[in-house]
């Protein structure tokens, strides 16, 4: 099948560009570069034989998003395009409305003119906002905290509505826990522009000697160490989860929502001494004042993924740290 991925040049979406190439399916990425680069498009020629199509638009540009569907003959679309930092969301409310939720307004339109109706979409555990009981399923309250998790919220609901209109459209949200790590290859990965967000990339970014000590935001939460443990899944894994999801979508119809996470939590200082031991490198760090907004403790239940979608994260903890740090090592010595 020919698939759309919007925000194909992204962290996620060009590892799932390489499980669906794996598995026979043709890729059309679809990007403004406005967060990724477009020397991506060649890296991923080199881990598929051949490098995947792609149109450089916006997901505003409602017309180039129906002309790129008839063009390429799309049969699916995954739609990972969006912004994502939480922190900004808060500053620039409407930026995330309107790239967000506007430009998945205009893909939706653009599929139902070119009668396109099967999409995965890229929604974040972010849903759930503060978490009430653990392991967070899919039954668990929604209710986000920042305009960021507001704006996945209101697609989510937006998609339901679609779908319920409609007995034709095929539509499954993928609510993901921390997506970390990178293609084996070490050709691809998360290069954050600016200071890092997360926590994963800032950590390989002080074990490379790009950044001195990282920031542990709290010790004094009630988690074994102290510091805030969350469910990280490896993005190979996720990517395969993608897959699973379309397949799913083949058979059936109708609005459906997908925990994927590993059902594991893991503190920051677990984090920080599984990165130590796979770089052979130091991770200084110091204890500062808690993150606004962050909470103590969230991990996922993944097991309507499983069960359903027949899927399960099976990488380690070791093997996202270590292709982490096999992509910042490559990052370094060849900046995009
Ligand atoms: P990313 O920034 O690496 O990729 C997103 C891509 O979308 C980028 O290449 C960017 O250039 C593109 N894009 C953004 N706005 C666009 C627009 N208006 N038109 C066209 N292209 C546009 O982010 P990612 O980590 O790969 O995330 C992919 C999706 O997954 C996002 O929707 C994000 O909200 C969601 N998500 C990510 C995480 C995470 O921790 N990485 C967690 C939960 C959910
Ligand atoms: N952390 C630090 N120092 C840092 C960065 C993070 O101590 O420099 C800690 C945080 O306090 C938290 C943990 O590391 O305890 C993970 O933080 P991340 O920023 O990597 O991830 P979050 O769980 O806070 O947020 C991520 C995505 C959000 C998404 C959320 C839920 O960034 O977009 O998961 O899916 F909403």
């Amino acid at each position: 099948m020919n698939i759309l991925l919007t925000g194909g040049t992204g962290y996620i979406g060009s590892h799932t560009a390489v499980v669906l190439a794996e598995a026979g399916h043709r890729v059309v990425l679809y990007d403004n570069l406005c967060n990724s680069d477009v020397g991506v498009v060649q890296r991923l020629g080199q881990i598929m034989g051949s490098p995947p199509a792609l149109v450089q638009g916006d997901m505003r540009d409602g017309a180039l998003l129906a002309q790129t569907l008839r063009v390429h003959a799309v049969g699916a679309v995954i739609h990972f395009a969006g912004l994502k930092a939480v922190g900004e969301s808060l500053v620039q409310p409407l930026a995330y409305y309107d790239n967000n939720v506007v430009g998945t307004l205009r893909l939706l339109q653009a599929m139902q003119e070119t009668g396109v109706r099967t999409l995965v979409f890229s929604s974040s555990a972010t849903v759930y906002g503060e978490p009430r009981y653990l392991p967070i399923d899919e039954a668990h309250p929604t209710g986000a905290t920042n305009p960021y998790g507001r704006s996945k919220l209101h697609i989510e609901q937006m998609l339901a509505d679609l779908a319920a209109s409609d007995g034709g459209w095929k539509i499954a949200c993928l609510r993901y826990f921390n997506p970390v790590g990178a293609h084996e290859s070490g050709l691809i990965g998360e290069d954050p522009r600016g200071v890092p967000n997360n926590l994963m990339p800032y950590v390989a970014q002080v074990a490379i000697g790009r950044r001195q000590r990282l920031s542990v935001f709290g010790d004094d939460y009630p988690t074994p160490d102290g510091t805030g443990v969350r469910d990280y899944i490896h993005v190979m894994d996720l990517a395969l989860g993608h897959l699973a999801a379309l397949d799913y979508l083949g058979a059936l119809s109708g609005w459906h929502a997908f925990n994927l996470g590993t059902g594991q939590g893991h503190s920051v200082l677990e984090m920080v001494r599984a990165f130590e031991a796979v770089s052979g490198r130091p991770v200084p760090y110091q204890v500062v004042s808690r993150r606004p907004g962050d909470v103590a403790s969230c991990y996922a239940s993944a097991d309507k993924a499983h069960q359903l979608l027949g899927w399960q994260a099976r990488r380690s903890l070791t093997e996202m740290c270590l292709s982490s740090w096999r992509w910042q090592q490559n990052c370094e010595n060849t900046p995009s």
